[in-house]
């Protein structure tokens, strides 16, 4: 009889599953470390999780979705997140954010297609009196105009 072999995915679950347990609280560990190797948790995968832990998939994507650390599609090398918050926005966020969109070509949720840059709007980055906003992966770039927002994409190219 034809075995049909296992997906890969569900191998590296399966040892997951192994080595933190098989119930709810293992949920984020597993999540953890398939964002860790694969920059992202597929379909697939939130799939599988869901049933190897017996549990909704729909508990899955919440935790994904909670969590900013994790994603369900791959994300750039550079994650770009503007400030959308009320100050920021009274502060020109709009024009900052269609400066970047220009410059990229690509809109807000979207990422490059080299991989590059991914964007994303954020809640208050605790700036409000130095907005707008942007965050850069772990740097703060405050009081951001059109302009400015353009030569720092240039500088992190
Ligand atoms: S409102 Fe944008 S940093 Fe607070």
């Amino acid at each position: 009889m034809l075995v049909l072999e296992k997906n890969a995915m569900t191998d590296e679950i399966e040892s997951f599953v192994d080595k933190f347990g098989n119930d709810r609280s293992s949920l984020l560990p597993i999540l953890q470390e398939i964002q860790k190797k694969h920059k992202h948790i597929p379909d697939y995968a939130q799939q599988e999780i869901a049933r190897l832990l017996d549990i909704h998939p729909v508990e899955v994507y919440s935790v994904i979705s909670f969590y900013s650390f994790l994603n369900t599609k791959p994300k750039g090398r550079n994650i770009v997140r503007l400030c959308q918050t009320i100050t920021c926005d009274l502060a020109g966020k709009k024009s900052v954010a269609n400066a970047i969109e220009r410059e990229l070509g690509i809109k807000f949720g979207e990422t490059t297609k080299d991989n590059k840059f991914t964007l994303e709007y954020v809640n208050c980055l605790g700036m409000c009196d130095q907005g707008p906003a942007l965050l850069i992966n772990e740097r703060v770039y405050p009081k951001v105009n059109p302009e400015k927002a353009v030569q720092i994409l240039n500088e992190v190219k």
